[in-house]
């Protein structure tokens, strides 16, 4: 069946006219004719499965009392010249006020007296589970705290592309990792009381060209049915497994349809496939057609207006006269759209409501997105509530163990003792000169990276630079000391004289990217290279070249390749602190210094050269679609380099203790679950996140870890399974993980549980999870190059 007539059915069925098809879909350019989504109609109708029930059936309620003005004033936005980056209109008759709807995944953006968390990627950097939940569920106290219904995070797009501007908000290049860290931050975020939203569905993994804001070239992201739900797709089924009340979808195409306007993804995969109960929210005029948007599943339009730089985005009056609002009226009347579909889009939104329990005594909105002053025309809009209660040190601590320890010599961790003149070199050890806050969204790379830019920021309430804190710790230590610091970039011959006399030298060096709407030094989002910013290579060559005793600290927000000088003899020691939020100092300090033994370990491969990753930003192009094909399918991060056998410089899991581990006694068993629930009878069972049956253990896994070494310390344990040859997957894929903090010469044993969805693969053509027959390999590593035990099991 062609696509036309395929969304003539589908339209038949809804009783809908033929006329509507107006947005949908682009026709593919010559070469892409496979690249079209199909129609997936009608929208799946909220059934209150699971821990829904009960927050389903008030929403109902609440919703069979309103009139369809009041139902639409739920779904659309009100503009963004109010006090949050969204609100939804109001029903003024019930006395019901409008949802507040702020960024970001790293804390309440565009407010005062609230916290900068380390980035998303910092907190896959710590691969620990406890701390995903902590920094969710400290978010979300902040969230709620100044009034937030619904908090833009977390991020959970995947790191196909290493210089992909928006990287660091999210979770890096493993679906598993991703999918845990995702779903212990809404977990966590949620029993705050805040509404999650898990961003953006999907295939939005680069700037250039994402599209938003009445863009005319946006891309469309080609990616296989198989590779979009074992790869893509995971980290939000893991998001809705959670219980996450919203999914916003993106900017970009798939498959040449609009991402808010792709049945196939809303209604097909997220509403039916995966059970979704809660609702889905456009990303900000992510929107570029009404019946097409509110029929393949999207229940919120955000903010409301059609497009940036129309006068209707500034009133907001009329914002609710974009593509919904009375528009929506309009496609109810005209017979459009069915009114039982808005009766669902404002249900879901009600549903999440409920579910987070915002119906008893949640804050009003003490904060003004739109300015920081107190008062405005007498009004009071700007309470400077403080939400950050002790959340200082939990930043700290997720920052110390995010930290990764990529070379060490033995310099680490510092003998304060043992130095007499420390140098300290970039830019990035130091401050920004115009405040922590200087550049607007955090669009520049002026002093310390603690953050990347674009709406993923938040202001920082304080900023501890490395210099300062090193300067404190060491004089609180050793007064007798000499340091200099030295933040001129450009300074060679002042950084050789210092070098020339210091006996430790530590230089930063950092590499920013952000969100496509602010360009910083030439780089539109995404970065334009993979080397260091402010001339960082050129720095260590200055320093090495007089200090044998130089340790490079790196601030980035991706991946950077490292080959200039990484063999260099004087290049004692390396480490990785990406994105660490306000306490960045004073982290790096503890692990430094070895109060912290680190534990960081890379959720991304850091390659010898840019060439040798998969996929890469597609810069330029002349078509109006421009089209990214993931031809490396599921050959993302290490699955590439373990397939084609490249080498990297640091495998993805990699990261260096100061104590030493040892593995034994794997042991591997059968739970059983697995014949108790055969496959065929999945559809019977599915609850929020997929078939339950794919959430039982299929098999045990258990092993040792010794701490041999001298120091306390904590392991990351990585399972990484191998498929049975048929199975047609990369050689290993990541299938479980553990943090585990063991004191010296202690054992620790370490139980790992594989899930049926863990062994299982996507098969396109019954299109359900299917666990392949033959032998699987259970490789158990301290890196995904590092394996310390192999084991099978035969399914
Ligand atoms: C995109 O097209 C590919 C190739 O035909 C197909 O496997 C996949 O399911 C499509 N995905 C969507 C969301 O349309
Ligand atoms: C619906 O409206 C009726 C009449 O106004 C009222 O009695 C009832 O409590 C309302 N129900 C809900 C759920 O608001
Ligand atoms: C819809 O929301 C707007 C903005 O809050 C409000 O002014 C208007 O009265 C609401 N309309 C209805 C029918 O409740
Ligand atoms: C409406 O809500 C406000 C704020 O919660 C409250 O002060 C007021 O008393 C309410 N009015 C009615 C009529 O319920
Ligand atoms: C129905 O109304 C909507 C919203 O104004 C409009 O986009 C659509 O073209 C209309 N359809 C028909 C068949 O009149
Ligand atoms: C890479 O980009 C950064 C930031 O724009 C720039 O400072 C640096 O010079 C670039 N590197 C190369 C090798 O061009
Ligand atoms: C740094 O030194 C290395 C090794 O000598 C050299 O290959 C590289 O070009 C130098 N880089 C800069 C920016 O000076
Ligand atoms: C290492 O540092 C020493 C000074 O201690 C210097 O003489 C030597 O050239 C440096 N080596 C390299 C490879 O930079
Ligand atoms: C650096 O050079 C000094 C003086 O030659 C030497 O004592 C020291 O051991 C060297 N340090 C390293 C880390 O090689
Ligand atoms: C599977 O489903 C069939 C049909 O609904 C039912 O008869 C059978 O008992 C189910 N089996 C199990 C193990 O639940
Ligand atoms: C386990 O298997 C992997 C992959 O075949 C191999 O590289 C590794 O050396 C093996 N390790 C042990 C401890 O047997």
């Amino acid at each position: 069946m062609g696509l036309f007539s395929a969304l003539l059915v589908g339209l038949c069925a809804l009783g809908a006219r033929a006329d509507i098809l107006s947005g949908m879909p682009d026709a593919a350019p010559p070469g892409y004719e496979e690249w079209m989504s199909p129609l997936v109609l009608p929208a799946k109708t909220v059934t209150g499965d699971g821990p829904w029930a009960s927050a389903v059936a008030r929403a109902r309620q609440f919703v069979a009392n309103l009139t369809l003005e009041e139902k639409v004033n739920l779904t659309t936005g009100a503009g963004t010249d109010n006090r949050c980056v969204g609100n939804t209109g109001s029903i003024p008759r019930l006395n019901f006020t409008s949802f507040c709807l702020e960024d970001s995944p790293l804390g309440v953006r565009f407010t005062d007296f609230a916290s900068a968390f380390p980035a998303g990627i910092n907190v896959a950097m710590t691969w620990d589970k406890q701390m995903m939940y902590d920094r969710g569920y400290a978010m979300g106290q902040e969230h709620y705290g100044k009034g937030v219904n619904m908090a833009l995070g977390p991020m959970t797009n995947m790191g196909r592309v290493q210089a992909g501007g928006r990287n660091w908000e999210g979770f890096g290049g493993d679906p598993y990792l991703s999918g845990w860290a995702t779903y212990q931050t809404v977990s966590g975020m949620q029993a705050a009381g805040v509404i999650a939203t898990v961003k953006h569905y999907i295939g939005n993994e680069q700037e250039h060209y994402r599209g938003g804001g009445g863009a005319y070239q946006v891309y469309s992201s080609n990616i296989d049915d198989r590779t979009m739900h074992e790869i893509y797709a995971w980290p939000f089924a893991e998001a809705v497994r959670a219980g996450v009340g919203s999914v916003m979808c993106s900017y970009n195409k798939i498959n040449q349809t609009q991402a808010c306007q792709n049945s196939k993804t809303l209604n097909g995969i997220l509403k039916e496939e995966l059970d979704f109960q809660g609702f889905i929210m456009s990303d900000w005029t992510a929107i570029i057609d009404g019946p097409d948007s509110v029929l393949a599943g999207t229940d919120m339009n955000m903010p409301g207006f059609m497009a940036y730089g129309q006068p209707e985005e500034h009133d907001p009056a009329t914002a609710m006269y974009g593509y919904w609002g009375y528009n929506l009226i309009q496609m109810v009347y005209n017979g459009t759209v069915p009114e039982s579909r808005v009766d669902d889009m404002a249900t879901r939104i009600m549903a999440a409501y409920y579910k987070m329990g915002q119906d008893k005594n949640y804050p009003a909105v003490n904060f003004d997105q739109t300015t920081e002053d107190t008062y405005v025309n007498g009004v009071l809009v700007n309470e400077h509530v403080n939400v950050m209660g002790t959340h200082g040190q939990t930043i700290r601590e997720i920052g110390a163990a995010s930290t990764i320890v990529l070379k060490n010599t033995g310099v680490l961790p510092i003998d304060v003792t043992k130095y007499k003149h420390y140098g300290i070199f970039g830019s990035d050890a130091g401050p920004n000169p115009d405040g922590p806050n200087g550049c607007s969204d955090r669009g520049c790379d002026q002093g310390t990276l603690a953050m990347g830019w674009g709406s993923g920021s938040a202001n920082f309430p304080y900023l501890i630079d490395p210099l300062a804190a090193i300067t404190s710790f060491v004089y609180s230590k050793e007064p007798d000391t000499v340091l200099e610091g030295i933040l001129n970039d450009y300074n060679y011959a002042a950084i050789n004289q210092v070098a020339s006399q210091a006996d430790i030298c530590l230089v930063f060096a950092n590499a920013d990217s952000g969100e496509g709407y602010i360009t910083v030094d030439n780089n539109a989002g995404d970065r334009n290279n993979l080397t260091l910013w402010h001339g960082g290579e050129a720095i260590v060559n200055a320093s090495t070249a007089y200090c044998n005793n130089t340790i490079v600290v790196l601030h980035t927000s991706g991946a950077v390749t490292l080959e200039e000088w990484v063999d260099n003899e004087n290049v004692t020691a390396v480490l990785y602190s990406a994105l660490p939020g306000q306490e960045s100092g004073n982290s790096l300090v503890d692990v430094l210094f070895g109060a912290v033994t680190p534990s960081g370990k890379l959720p991304y491969t850091i390659a010898k050269q840019r060439s040798d990753y998969p996929a890469d930003v597609v810069y330029t192009s002349d078509q109006t679609t421009p089209q990214i094909t993931y031809e490396e399918a599921l050959k993302i991060d290490y699955r590439w380099f373990d397939s084609l056998g490249i080498e990297p410089r640091y495998p993805f899991g990699f990261g260096l203790s100061y104590t030493t581990f040892e593995y034994s006694e794997l042991s591997i068993w059968e739970v059983g679950l697995y014949d108790q629930y055969p496959y065929s009878n999945a559809s019977s069972l599915v609850a929020p996140g997929g078939p339950t049956d794919l959430f039982y253990t299929a098999f045990g896994v258990s092993f040792h870890v010794t701490n041999t070494g001298s120091r306390d310390g904590a392991e990351v344990s990585q399972l990484y399974l191998g498929f049975p040859e048929s199975a047609g997957e990369p050689p290993k894929v990541l299938r479980g993980f553990e943090k585990t903090f063991i004191k010296s010469q202690n054992t620790a044993t370490v139980v790992l549980g594989l899930l049926k969805h863990d062994i299982s693969i996507w098969d396109v053509i019954s299109q359900s999870w299917v666990v392949p027959s033959g032998t699987f390999t259970v490789m158990i590593g301290s890196s995904s190059r590092d394996i310390r035990l192999n084991g099978t099991f035969v399914v």
